[in-house]
């Protein structure tokens, strides 16, 4: 397989100034599409195979294609809230190479007849805001975008705004990005409409992720066979795999998109940090269900990896070693889901802390079978029946260990307790009791 990189060859240098970046080729790809007309840049990237990176996985020229032909304005909103607990990739796009970001937005809106653009970023990335605005002054200091042309020749006005959250999960969300970037709280909209058709102020609206767009401008420079040749299957070009948990080496990789999951964590990340077995593996961010260390030998790409039922989501992937307590992993991940629920939606606000009440009662040592048989039962409540996938996102961890680790919530049951003691994965029972025993919703 290439080892071709394309996100993250800059990322050594640590220069994300204008200056570095042009000196290593950038803007090439902007350059080249503004002899391009529209419709074939659209047309490269659907065949690139380039799919979203935030998670789903959609491919992405396909949705560009969504937009109404004759509706204007049209926006567009770069997703880069990166909340997913285990995701941590898109704040080094915006950190280390924010000039490749905003190329591929200025493609992207000039591909698509778009001249207002949005960043939206999580609240916490105080540093990446800060990288992205001085980039965007930078571009507009250099004519590339903000005045009346695109790079001092085609007539195209384009404004780029970086729009913070303030540290909501939800935000997200696409459909609560545009509520939030409208200055309202962040609940999730009905989909139909989809945001291309309906989004923000009512206007057809793009929403791709950071890494997504980092991408455009290598296709349109590099043409889009080379892009897909890269990939595998449906699936173009290389991911960014952000490896975390009990591993000697953890970080960000990139690595073509079939990339093998085995591989990556006991070849790339070195195994585990303890030299003990890997006992489990979620691949995709903290919602993609679990894997048992036995099942890692299996391709990351989003359709392969379907098939292992399970899914690559944003690239998190976390590991686990023979110390880990899966009773407490799972009822840490259920922790973040309650807290995060919005609660718009009944099953959502109500089933998310249950989930993870029962979750902390088995494992303190005092749940029964019929809390196991809540447990198995509850999540299935959830799934599908709310607005946004925030409850399924909640629900799938849950369904996973449960079935694929059950012995070890009935040891927890039977023998009144965990043997595992406080690990890592827990926070501190004084926390966590004042966070359970609170009403919080
Ligand atoms: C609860 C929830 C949280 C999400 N958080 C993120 C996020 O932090 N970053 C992101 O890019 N996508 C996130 N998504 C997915 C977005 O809704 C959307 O699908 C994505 O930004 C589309 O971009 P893409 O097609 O380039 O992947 C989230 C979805 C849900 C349901």
């Amino acid at each position: 397989m290439s080892e071709t990189l394309i996100l993250t060859k800059r990322w050594p240098k640590k220069d994300p100034s204008l200056v570095g970046y042009r000196a290593d080729g950038g803007y090439a790809g902007l350059e080249k599409s503004l002899g391009m007309e529209p419709v074939a840049i659209v047309e490269q990237v659907k065949a690139s195979n380039l799919r979203g990176r935030g998670g789903a996985g959609f491919p992405t020229g396909l949705k560009w294609t969504f937009l109404p032909k004759d509706v204007r304005p049209r926006y567009l909103c770069i997703n880069a809230d990166e909340s997913e607990p285990g995701t941590f990739k898109d704040r080094y796009i915006c950190e280390y190479d924010p000039h490749m970001l905003l190329e591929g937005i200025a493609i992207t809106c000039f591909a698509l007849d778009i001249h207002l653009a949005y960043i939206y970023i999580r609240g916490e990335f105080a540093k990446q805001a800060r990288a992205l605005e001085k980039a965007i002054e930078e571009a507009v200091a250099a004519g590339i975008f903000g005045g009346p042309k695109l790079l001092g020749k085609a007539d195209f006005p384009l404004e780029v705004h970086v729009v913070r959250g303030a540290g909501a999960y939800i935000c997200g969300e696409e459909s609560a990005l545009m509520e939030s970037v409208e200055g309202k709280k962040g609940y999730p909209r009905f989909k139909p409409p989809f945001p291309a058709i309906i989004g923000l102020w009512g206007k057809p609206t793009i929403i791709n992720n950071v890494e997504t767009l980092a991408n455009v401008p290598w296709i349109v420079e590099h043409g889009a066979a080379a892009f897909a040749a890269l990939g595998a299957g449906k699936t173009g070009g290389t991911r960014l795999f952000g490896v975390s948990g009990n591993v000697k080496r953890p970080g960000v990789y990139e690595k073509p998109a079939g990339y093998n999951l085995k591989k990556l964590i006991m070849e790339d990340c070195g195994g585990t940090a303890s030299g003990r077995p890997v006992k489990a593996v979620i691949p995709g961010g903290s919602s993609s269900p679990v894997l048992r260390g036995d099942e890692i030998d299996i391709s990351l790409e989003p359709d392969a990896i379907k098939s292992a039922g399970t899914m690559s989501g944003s690239g998190g992937v976390i590991v686990m070693d023979e110390s880990v307590c899966m009773v407490r992993a799972l009822a840490r991940i259920a922790m973040f889901y309650a807290e995060e629920s919005c609660g718009q939606c009944t099953p959502c606000r109500q089933g998310t802390p249950w989930m993870w009440k029962i979750l902390e009662k088995i494992e303190r040592g005092e749940g029964t079978m019929k809390d196991l048989a809540l447990i198995e039962q509850l999540p299935g409540n959830i799934m599908g029946q709310t607005i946004c996938a925030l409850g399924d996102a909640a629900a799938m961890p849950v369904q996973s260990f449960v079935k694929k680790f059950r012995q070890e919530f009935v040891e927890h049951i039977e023998g009144r307790g965990c043997k595992h003691g406080e690990t890592a994965w827990g926070v501190s029972r004084q926390a966590r009791e004042a966070l359970v025993g609170g009403n919080r919703h």
